[in-house]
Order: C-alpha cells, then structure tokens, then sequence
C-alpha cells in the first residue's frame, strides 16, 4: 500500500471541436478519476491536472465548417465539455485551456528556452503547399497514402491505420483537405526537434528502465518507433491559429498544437497553485513527484517519445513514472467517431440518465479497454447495471439497512460471540482494500471494479447463508450478530466504492450517517480497525442506489443510433449512374399527364399497397401504388401527381391498375410526388 507521496496526474487535453464521448470516457478520464480520488483517500498529495486543447488544426476546420470563427467553437466546446465533466464527477483540481493567458505566457517561454539552448534545428525545407486555399499544409489539412502500410487517408502527421507518426511529405499522392487541390512544394523556414539526438536517452529511459512496469501495448509501440530511427521533427507550422513562434523572423507562424498542447499541462498546473497559494514547481520539479500521463493509444508517440524529449531538452523537469494508456473503445461493433456523430455524447446521457452517472463509469470500467478494443453496447450497459449494480451491490446495502431499521429501529446491535463463518467473513473483508488498491496502483481498473463487486457478493452470499429473516423468530440473538456483520460490511463498502461509484458511495454514507469525518471509515482501517461501525450508532431509512433499466430506455438509444446510422447512409449515398441512351422517340411513346387523386384506399391484407382512383384528364381509372407505407389513403385526397397513363395494364392482388405514378425518394428513404405546383395545371395536361 502507498505511502504518503505527490502525485501529478494528467489526462489527455480534449480537442474542442466537438463534445466529450464515452470513448474518451472509457480510455481516459474515468480510470485517470478512480487514479485520483483512490490517490486522495489513501492519503496522498494530488494535483489531477486538465484543460481543452484549442489550438491546430482541427479548430479552424471545424469553424469553416459551421461558418463561425475558431474562437465562437473552442468557447462553445470549451463550455460544454468542462460541465459535462463536472456532472460526471471527474475531480479535475484545475480545468484550463490553451488559450488562457498563462498557457501563452509558458508554452512561449518554454520554446524561447529551447531556442537560447541552441536544442532546435532551423530549416528551409519544401513543404505542401495549397495554391487554391493559399495556405501551407501539414497536419488534418492534407491526406494521403501512407508509406508504411499503404492506407489510403493517412493524416499529414499520423497514419491512424497503423499509428505510424508521419511528416506530410512522406505521403504519397498527397490531398489538400481544404481545397482537394494537388499540393505543390513551397520553401518556409522551421524549427526541428531533432529526435534523433533522443534515441539514446529514450532507449535508456523508456525500454531499459521501465521495461517491467510499463503495459505491453504502450512499451511495443515506443519500441517499434526508437527502432526505426527517429527522426527531426518541426514544432513549428504555417498557420494563422495558435501560439505565435516567440523569436524573430517567424511571422505568420505559430507552435505546433503538439508542441503547445502538452505543456498545457504545466501551465493548468500553474494556474490551480495560484488558485490555492501553492508552489507548482514541486509538482514538475521534485524527483520524488510521480508524474502518470492518461491518454489513449493514439497519443503515445506525443507522450512518450516528444514530450519526454522536450521536458529532458529543458532539463529540470521531472519524466513520467508511467503512461498507462489505454485502447479503443467501439460502439455497438463500429469505430466511435466524432464526425460521424457515431458516438454517445457525455452531455446527451447525463440529460437521458439522471442521476446515473455511476452506471456510465462502473460500465466503462468494467469494459475498459485496457489490453484490447472493447465494445460499448447498450444491451451490455442495461445487464451490468440489472445484474451486477441492481442485482448485487444495490441489493445487498438495500437488505442490510431495510433490515436494520426493522429489527433496531436503525440501531446497530451488539454482537455476540461470533462463529467461524462471521470470523471468515470478516477476515475476508479486511483483505479487500490491498486487492483493490494494489489494482488501482497497477493501472488495472476493470480487475478492482469487479474485486469491488466481490465485496457486496460477499455481503449478499454471507445473508443468503445465515438467513436473517428467517432466525429473527426463532433466535433473535444470533441475528443481532449477523446483522452487525453484514453492517461492517456495508460501512466498508461506502468507502471501497467511492473512486468508482462516487454519487453511490456519499449516498450510501448518507444511509450509514457516516457523513462527519470522526465517523467516516479510512481505506486503511478497514483492515487495521477491529470495528467500523459501533454497536449503538443510529443509520437512516434506506433509500434504492440503484434501479433497473427497461427495454424502452434501450430501445430509445438504439433508435438514435439507427437515425444516425441512415444519416450517414444518405450522406454517402453514391448516386445511380445514367442509364443506356433513350431516343427521342423512345421518350414520345411514354405518354406522361398530369392526374388528380380523387380516391384512396388500402388494399386488403397488402401492407403496401394502395388502390388510387386518379382523373387523368382523359378518364378516372384505377392505379395500384406501392406507397401504403408513405401516406395515409385520407391525406391523398385532391393531390396533384405525374402519371404514365400508358402504361401496359397489369392485376395486382386481382385488381387491374392502368398507369404508373411517378415518385422520388429522399436520402433517408420517404417517398415524395412529382407533382407540377402551378395551380392552374389541369389534369390531362401533357408533360413533355
Ligand atoms: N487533444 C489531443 C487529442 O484529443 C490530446 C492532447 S494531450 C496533450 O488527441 F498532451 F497534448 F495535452
Ligand atoms: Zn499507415
């Protein structure tokens, strides 16, 4: 178990150009949330450090798109982001951004540094360049093959197929983003960090000294890099969004957001020491600082290769003890994107599930990513919460208190002599809180939110053998002792629970009174304290942790997954190609009028299948129309259609239908008429 220590945790700055999603959730803020407040219980000096990242490229892209400025979209992002994590419980000790001042101030005195130090390489190199747009590319503005495993959409600084870290000239057939031009080369002058001068240092570092405790996924993806050589990289880009270069001769360039992001860190640390009268250097400086970096896979090479090599270039910051990051999480089969709006929002759950927020972060953790991708389905989140929070922890607090104040009036009983199945369950208790915590410490959240789990299974097992309800009658001295067990149970279970069931574990001390803090139980005492709830001390009436889920709600999110999932469809929907050529003799064999429905009905037991009686101008006749489905046979009265009335008669379902309506379909699959809407257009009109 740790002792005291200090403790820098950081958590990947989100991009604000859209809001926060359960894949970020699962990957990096809730297990970087468990890390903290497990951190704080136990006694430990913490600063758990965020912010938004709002400069590069994505930014502007995004403004373009909604005809707004970069500054409208970070503001509105920034807003949604910081409530949403607020709601959720994510106990960030400071939430900055990178357009605060003070991340300005720091980001450019850490480059100028760097710079007076002689650690960058300057260079006049040929870059992309897009003649249409006039602008420089790099980053998300071009796209392109990648050269190491041939994908096709490889981004001009990463390929997100292979996770290969990219320079844009690398692509092949490269693609502005902005404009679909052909780049064409362009001289500009850069700064490098030439990474190659922090092989030797990062092979020490990385794949000699942490090679035990470092995950398999994030040491394989360092070594892969560090053995394929590494090579100088510009911090600096062509761009009108983002720090400007702080030395002279750099106009109209700014610091690469990968540059500036991570020192975001820094510099929301800075603003919380100011906020609380503290020093921040500790948290950068002291060697006996442990700094822990949450981030998901495809921030590795920022986290562990650049940035360590920026911090040991500036050489007096400390280098993180780990980068415990994480995979991906899918959606019901498909890869969670934010452009695709294939996602579920943060925001959007906390308005559909209130008062849920534990059910999201015990589901993510349960089914965190840790080792592999992992599916999020809706159908999984109503069964973890059914059988797992219902059925099990909500059930056995929900006996023990229901019990409690029936029997004692709220009373905690005395004890008598207890048996060995009461000293066993006890002893098991006690080791619960080494299990859980010596998982947190090795990054491994999913494995202590089921040994958690274990504990209420352990209350429930424990009841369900020695049957309170039934002894109550026959020997009232035994249940005392069984109730007062299962009641220590319950008292440690409110402070096991608290890094990841937050909201549950205070209502669950509501429930006990354990709410002053001479009352509340230590992490620790639970396995060093003979006795965490005293025999005398009064509890509240019980009130549920936790209710099912219906098929409805599930059903509910399916839906707006399905509406999505046509969008897209619609979006992408490729468009027919031409037919063979028609003669103009062709077309004057197909007599084309103008008709007027004048009566509608449904075909009996046809689903789709109207009966029309349509006046052509020529006659009233009947047409059969597959459009049951579309319209309601009332709402047809009186509509102006197109219809071929020559049409070969054909019977369907016996009845002969002399004439086709003509009608076209929207992206998401309505049907709608052709119909003239000139007023005065009779029917019979001809269209020609
Ligand atoms: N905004 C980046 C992303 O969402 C993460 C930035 S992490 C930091 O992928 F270290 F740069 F801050
Ligand atoms: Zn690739």
């Amino acid at each position: 178990m740790s002792t005291s220590k200090r403790y820098t945790i950081t958590s990947a700055l989100p991009y604000t150009n859209g809001p926060i999603h359960i894949g970020h959730l699962a990957g990096v803020y809730v297990p970087a949330d468990i890390y903290s407040r497990y951190l704080r219980i136990t006694g430990n000096d913490v600063a758990f450090i965020c912010g938004s990242d709002e400069h590069g490229a994505a930014i502007p892209m995004r403004a373009k798109k909604e005809g707004v400025s970069p500054q409208v979209i970070i503001d509105k992002y920034h807003a949604i982001i910081k409530k949403s994590f607020e709601d959720f419980g994510i106990t960030f000790d400071n939430y900055s951004r990178t357009s605060a001042p003070i991340h300005h101030e720091t980001a450019s005195e850490f480059f100028k540094k760097l710079y007076d130090d002689g650690k960058f390489i300057e260079e006049t190199s040929e870059q992309l360049y897009d003649p249409e747009a006039d602008q420089f590319l790099a980053d998300r503005f071009v796209i392109g093959t990648c050269p190491k495993c041939g994908h096709e959409e490889a981004y001009g600084d990463q390929c997100e197929n292979c996770g290969s870290s990219l320079n844009a000239t690398d692509l092949i057939n490269p693609k502005s983003t902005i404009s679909g031009a052909k780049p064409t080369l362009k001289q500009t002058k850069h700064w490098f960090l030439p990474l190659d001068q922090y092989e030797d240092f990062l092979k020490e570092w990385v794949l000699v000294g942490h090679k035990k405790d470092w995950k398999t996924n994030v040491y394989g993806q360092i070594k892969s890099w560090v053995d394929d050589g590494l090579r100088p990289r510009a911090v600096t880009r062509d761009l009108d969004w983002g720090i400007p270069v702080p030395v002279e001769g750099a106009e109209g360039k700014v610091l690469y957001v990968w540059f500036d992001a991570p020192i975001g860190y820094i510099s929301s640390t800075k603003e919380w020491a100011e906020r609380e009268g503290k020093d921040w250097e500790p948290y950068w400086k002291d060697k006996n600082t442990k700094l822990v970096h949450f981030i998901g896979k495809d921030n590795i090479v920022f986290h562990c290769i650049i940035f360590p090599s920026m911090l040991k270039a500036e050489g007096s910051y400390i280098l993180p003890e780990n980068v415990p990051a994480n995979e991906f999480l899918n959606l019901e089969g498909n890869k969670l994107s934010t452009s695709k709006n294939w996602a579920v929002w943060l925001h959007e759950y906390l308005e559909d599930f209130p008062g849920k927020q534990d059910v999201l972060r015990y589901v993510l953790t349960a089914n965190a990513p840790e080792t592999k991708d992992n599916d999020f389905t809706w159908k999984d989140f109503q069964d973890k919460n059914n059988n797992e929070l219902v059925n099990n922890f909500g059930n056995f607090v929900n006996r023990i208190v229901v019990l409690t104040n029936k029997y004692y009036e709220g009373i905690v009983p005395t004890p008598n002599e207890f048996s060995e199945v009461d000293l066993q369950t006890l002893t098991a208790l006690r080791a619960y809180p080494n299990v859980i915590g010596s998982s947190i410490e090795r990054y491994r959240f999913r494995e202590a939110s089921q040994e958690l789990l274990n504990v209420s299974r352990l209350g429930n097992k424990y009841l369900a053998d020695e049957e309170p309800w039934k002894l109550i009658k026959t020997d009232p001295e035994r249940v005392k002792t069984i109730m007062y067990v299962g009641l220590q149970i319950a008292s440690a279970l409110a402070t096991l629970s608290e890094p990841f069931l937050p909201f549950t574990s205070q209502k669950l001390k509501n429930m006990l009174a354990l709410t002053s803090s001479d009352l509340e139980v230590q992490w620790n005492e639970i396995t060093d304290k003979e006795v965490l709830l005293v025999a005398g001390h009064k509890i509240e009436k019980g009130e549920l942790l936790f209710s099912k889920i219906d098929d409805a709600d599930i059903q509910k999110q399916l839906d707006k997954l399905e509406a999505t999932k046509k969008a897209n469809e619609a979006e992408n929907k490729i468009v027919e190609p031409q037919k063979d050529t028609a003669t103009f003799e062709d077309f004057t064999k197909m007599d084309l009028r103008v008709g007027t429905i004048v009566e509608a009905e449904k075909m009996p037991k046809a689903k789709k299948l109207l009966v029309l009686k349509v006046d052509t101008g020529i006659n009233t006749r009947t047409i059969v129309s597959g459009i049951a489905e579309h319209f309601k046979p009332q709402d047809l009265i009186g509509k102006k259609v197109t219809v071929l009335v020559n049409l070969a008669p054909r019977k369907l379902r016996g009845v002969e239908s002399e004439g086709m309506i003509l009608m076209t379909e929207t992206p998401d699959g309505k049907l709608v008429f052709l119909n003239p809407d000139e007023e005065s257009v009779k029917p019979g009109a001809v269209i020609s």
